[in-house]
Parts: C-alpha cells; sequence; structure tokens
C-alpha cells in the first residue's frame, strides 16, 4: 500500500499544510486530490511563512515531486502568485511541479458567477470563498468544463469562447454586480503562458507507474471533512470528495493502494463561512479562542468561528475516512484555560445522541460537555511527548479513548519543528 493521506476532520484549516510538510520527506510523491484555491495551507519554517493555494505543501522539501492531481481545479493567476513566491526565496520548483492534464480550469467567469450567485443569496448565503469552486465543479459534472490539456489544442480559444458566452447568458438571471470581468480576463490569458511553462502529465499514470517502481505517495486534501460535497453540513460545503474517497477519483488510485490515513484535528474545533457548528461559542471564550488561535482565514483573512473539540463529528469522519492515525494540532492555543470543555454527545429535539442527525441544519442541535482539567503551561516549546504536562497527557488520552484511534502527533506551535511525536505513532 504505497499511498498515504493527510486530510481535515472538521471544516477545514486544521493545520495539513503542516503536517504535509513535515511528513513529506518520508515520501517521493506529494499530490494534491482535490479542491482548488479555495485551500490556505499555510507553512512556517526558518523564520518564513508561506500560504500555498493550489501547489502541493512538499514543495519545500528538495527532490521531491508534487502533482495537482485530477480532482483539482486550478486558476492559473493564482498559481502564478504561488509561483512567484516561491520563486522569490529562490525554491526550484520547475521540473518537480506536475499538473494532471485532466484537472479542470478555472476561468474568471466561474468567478463572475460564484459572486453573482452569492450575492443573490443574500442572508442565505454559503460563505463561499468566491474563488470559482462551486461552478467550475458544475461545468465539470456537467461535461462541459475546460482541462489543463485542452489548451494545447487547437480548439482550446473557441472551448473558451463558448463557455464564457455561456456562463454571460446565466448570468442574466442574476442581479449585476461588480467584476471587471476585461480585466480579469486579460490576466487570465496572460497566466496561461506561465501554467504552460509547468510539465503536463497523465496523473493517473504517471502515480501508478511510480507505485509499481517502489515510490511512496502522500496524498494531500485540502478543506475539511465536514464540507465533503456529500457527507458535510450540506448545502453548507464546499463542491467536492474532501474525504478519503476522495483520493481515487481525484488522483486515479485503486482503494486498494490506500495505506496510512492520516486525520487531523485541532484541539478544538473552527468553521469559516456559514453553516451549523455545534460547539460553536458566541461569547467571550469563542473570542479567546479566535485571539490565541489567530482564527482568520488564510485565503480570505475573515475571522474563524471558534468552539469546543467535537468527538461525535470527529467519530462521523473518522468513520467516513477509515481513520487510521489522528494528528492533534494547536493545542497551545488551550494553554491559558482553567477548564476546557470536551463535545461528547448531542441534544437533538431534547433526545440525547452521539449520532449526526441526517441534516444539522434542520434540528435544534445542542452540543453535551463534559469538562477537563486544564494545564496552564507554556506548551510551545516542549519538545517531547513525556514533557508535556499530565493535564496535557490527560486531555490527549482522553480523545484518544474516545475516539477509539491512535493519536501520532501533537502539534504545539505553528512551526515545522513545533510538535511532539506520541509514544504509540504509527510508522509512516
Ligand atoms: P490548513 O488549511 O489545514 O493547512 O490550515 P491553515 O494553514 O489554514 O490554518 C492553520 C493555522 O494554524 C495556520 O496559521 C498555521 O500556521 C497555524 N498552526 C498550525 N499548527 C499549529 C499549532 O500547533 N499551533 C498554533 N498555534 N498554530 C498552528
Ligand atoms: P483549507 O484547505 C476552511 C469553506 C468556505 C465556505 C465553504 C464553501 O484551507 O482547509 P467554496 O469556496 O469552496 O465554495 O466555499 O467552504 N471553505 C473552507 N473553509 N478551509 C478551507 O480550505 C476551505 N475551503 C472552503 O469558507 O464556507
Ligand atoms: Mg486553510
Amino acid at each position: 500500500m504505497a499511498v498515504d493521506v493527510i486530510l481535515g476532520l472538521q471544516w477545514g484549516d486544521e493545520g495539513k499544510g503542516k503536517i504535509v510538510d513535515v511528513l513529506a520527506p518520508n515520501y517521493d510523491i506529494v499530490a494534491r486530490f482535490q479542491g482548488g484555491p479555495n485551500a490556505g495551507h499555510t507553512l512556517k519554517f526558518d523564520g518564513n511563512k508561506f500560504v500555498l493555494h493550489t501547489i502541493p505543501s512538499g514543495v519545500f522539501r528538495a527532490d521531491l515531486i508534487n502533482l495537482i492531481g485530477n480532482g483539482v481545479v486550478i486558476d492559473p493567476i493564482t498559481l502564478e502568485k504561488e509561483m512567484q513566491n516561491l520563486d522569490k526565496v529562490g525554491v526550484d520548483y520547475k521540473n518537480r511541479l506536475l499538473v494532471s492534464k485532466k484537472a479542470h480550469l478555472i476561468m474568471p467567469t466561474h468567478r463572475y458567477l460564484d459572486a453573482a450567485k452569492e450575492a443573490a443569496k443574500g442572508k442565505e448565503k454559503i460563505g463561499s470563498t468566491l474563488r470559482g469552486i462551486g461552478p467550475t465543479y458544475m461545468d465539470k459534472t456537467g461535461r462541459n468544463g475546460l482541462r489543463i490539456g485542452d489548451i494545447t489544442t487547437p480548439h482550446f480559444k473557441q472551448k473558451y469562447q463558448s463557455l464564457k458566452d455561456k456562463h454571460l447568458g446565466l448570468m442574466k438571471l442574476y442581479p449585476a454586480i461588480d467584476f471587471d470581468l476585461e480585466a480579469e480576463e486579460a490576466k487570465w490569458l496572460e497566466s496561461l503562458k506561465n501554467l504552460t511553462s509547468l510539465p503536463f502529465v497523465d496523473g493517473e499514470y504517471f502515480l501508478n507507474d511510480a507505485i509499481k517502481s517502489g515510490k511512496k505517495v502522500l496524498a494531500e486534501g485540502a478543506q475539511g471533512s465536514m464540507l465533503d460535497i456529500d457527507f458535510g453540513t450540506y448545502p453548507f460545503v464546499t463542491s467536492s470528495n474532501t474525504i478519503t474517497a476522495g483520493v481515487c477519483t481525484g488522483l486515479g488510485i485503486a482503494p486498494s493502494q490506500i495505506g496510512e490515513v492520516i486525520g487531523i484535528s485541532k484541539a478544538y474545533c473552527t468553521r469559516v463561512g456559514a453553516g451549523p457548528f455545534p460547539t460553536e461559542l458566541n461569547d467571550e471564550v469563542g473570542e479567546f479562542l479566535r485571539k490565541e488561535g489567530a482564527e482568520f482565514g488564510a485565503t480570505t483573512g475573515r475571522p474563524r468561528r471558534c468552539g469546543w473539540i467535537d468527538i461525535p463529528q470527529l467519530k462521523y469522519t473518522i468513520m467516513l475516512n477509515g481513520v487510521t492515525q489522528i494528528v492533534i494540532t494547536k493545542i497551545d492555543v488551550l494553554d491559558k484555560f482553567d477548564t476546557l470543555q470536551v463535545g461528547t454527545a448531542y441534544e437533538v429535539n431534547g433526545e440525547k445522541t452521539s449520532a449526526l442527525p441526517y441534516d444539522l441544519c434542520g434540528y435544534e442541535v445542542k452540543a453535551v460537555y463534559e469538562a477537563q482539567a486544564g494545564w496552564k503551561t507554556d506548551l510551545t516549546q516542549v519538545q517531547s511527548y513525556e514533557d508535556l504536562p499530565d493535564n496535557a497527557k490527560s486531555y490527549i488520552q482522553h480523545l484518544e479513548q474516545l475516539l477509539e484511534v491512535p493519536i501520532s502527533i501533537v502539534s504545539v506551535g505553528p512551526n515545522r519543528k513545533q510538535l511532539v511525536y506520541k509514544e504509540n505513532t504509527v510508522a509512516v
């Protein structure tokens, strides 16, 4: 089993980028399997901070191949900016960053439509990142989409024009919004030149050949399992399959190739955008978590909604993903609390349950909590699991018992080096 997976178990921003960067040296290839520039994966090391939106988080590790898989949707403008940021610090990625020919292109009119649709929804809006994700995946499943491999074909301009015309027709359904299509289109067409400087590959052959020759692959997820198009808090979700199943369709890998599934969860919980969040704290405690955790979106800068860790929610996503090990991030954000709360069950319409109801949006859901003692110690400099204070160990062990999956790594700060491996780490 040559493919391990890293994905988010909550509503995104769990710290996936950091953990991919940390574990990447154990692999030959890192491959993003879904999502697009709605993602923002933050990496911190050597005094630098990088936010990656499309480029896999293995790009800073020398010699490692990074593949943008067929399940990803690509905006060439964002990709060019990301590449320029790498150029600035002298990262040599040119022959190590590959793009699947079957990945779909985000057009300026996809972003235009995304913005118009959200504006028309008013109070019902999803809180999309407005990166054109929904409209691009709609064109993909509607069998109209433009793919990376089309760029080099003679009919590309014509295909682009006819899809653009279709989008402009659709725009008539929505109230007018402010969007400089001409300027965006000029930038987009220009950025295609940069995109074509990268090798376009048949990602599915590339990966399966690599696997046959003994190479190890790390699949990098974007968003979180609660934003999955099928199993998330629909309709407040993204437009792709963010769960392990998405690795197979998003990269062309058979299920039998999947090995470790490393689920990432914060030691508490956040969500950005609209939609249900049973353990949300709309009070000064939530505000404190936001401040301590610097909980502002890596892509849009929006404040993230904050709350306690939610066990039924995590057990649900562990089940969907077949998680074999968990990484707990941002435990240091809880350093100053006397007491912590762990959401262990829900009360749905007055009845206690540990299952997620069909539609979290449609029910009165109240979280039931269990208190845990805090540790009131700065964890950011701790370098081994043994050196964690007893109450922090108890918190981790309690989560492990409740979740019934081993916790292999605990992250104690944003830097690449700020983490501890727990004794029972499952080898990757
Ligand atoms: P991703 O989308 O899952 O990769 O996560 P983001 O990058 O959007 O958000 C995670 C944020 O938390 C980033 O600002 C990281 O630098 C930061 N971060 C990651 N791990 C830790 C940690 O253990 N402690 C603290 N304090 N910050 C962390
Ligand atoms: P990473 O990979 C957190 C949320 C948006 C919105 C909903 C739909 O950094 O964890 P979309 O732009 O996909 O139409 O937005 O999904 N969302 C994310 N939230 N982290 C992300 O990615 C997200 N990508 C999308 O806020 O609620
Ligand atoms: Mg993020």
